[in-house]
């Protein structure tokens, strides 16, 4: 099976982010390619990481206006929610169930990494946030309403201002 790989199209320029997606697409190859002895424990890495990876993203969201049911969070929801589903289904068994998830997982990532989260970085760029002490040198760039889009990509209130990314 031809897995997902870490590539110059996944660099978001954001590297706190950009980190925590290598991580994430080194442990899904990983997983992926695990006998069936370590399925399990791997997948259940793999959740661990993917809270931690969503969380940090949800609270950066927090921190930079956006509304806490914005789209891009509640897709992390979703997404933790079916993978642990998949840990239910492989504990009772189901070892396929969660060798279906791993194939889906990689283009679900390519999509979510290049649309949402590619959103995410550049509107903390915009903002000039800094990802360790939650300060922003552009704060005057935020909307004035909470975001509840994506963040960008398809939220014309959360778009980026050119100017403030070229100071
Ligand atoms: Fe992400
Ligand atoms: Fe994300």
């Amino acid at each position: 099976m031809a897995g997902l790989e870490w590539t110059q199209a996944l660099v978001l320029n954001l590297p706190a982010m950009d980190a925590v997606h290598e991580e994430f697409v080194e442990l899904l190859a990983r997983t992926a390619a695990a006998p069936d002895e370590q399925l399990c424990a791997l997948w259940d890495e793999l959740i661990e990481h993917t809270q931690q990876h969503f969380d940090q993203e949800d609270r950066w969201m927090q921190a930079a206006r956006f509304a806490s049911g914005n789209c891009h969070s509640t897709q992390h929801k979703v997404v933790l929610q079916v993978m642990r589903e998949g840990a239910e289904r492989g504990a009772l068994g189901e070892l396929s169930v969660i060798r279906a998830m791993a194939d889906e997982l990689g283009p679900w990532f390519v999509n979510h990494a290049q649309n949402m989260d590619a959103a995410l970085a550049l509107h903390l760029r915009s903002i000039g946030f800094d990802v360790e002490s939650g300060s922003m040198a552009f704060p005057e760039v935020l909307p004035q309403e909470l975001i509840t889009g994506c963040g960008g990509a398809c939220d014309s209130r959360a778009k980026p201002r050119a100017e403030a990314e070229a100071a």
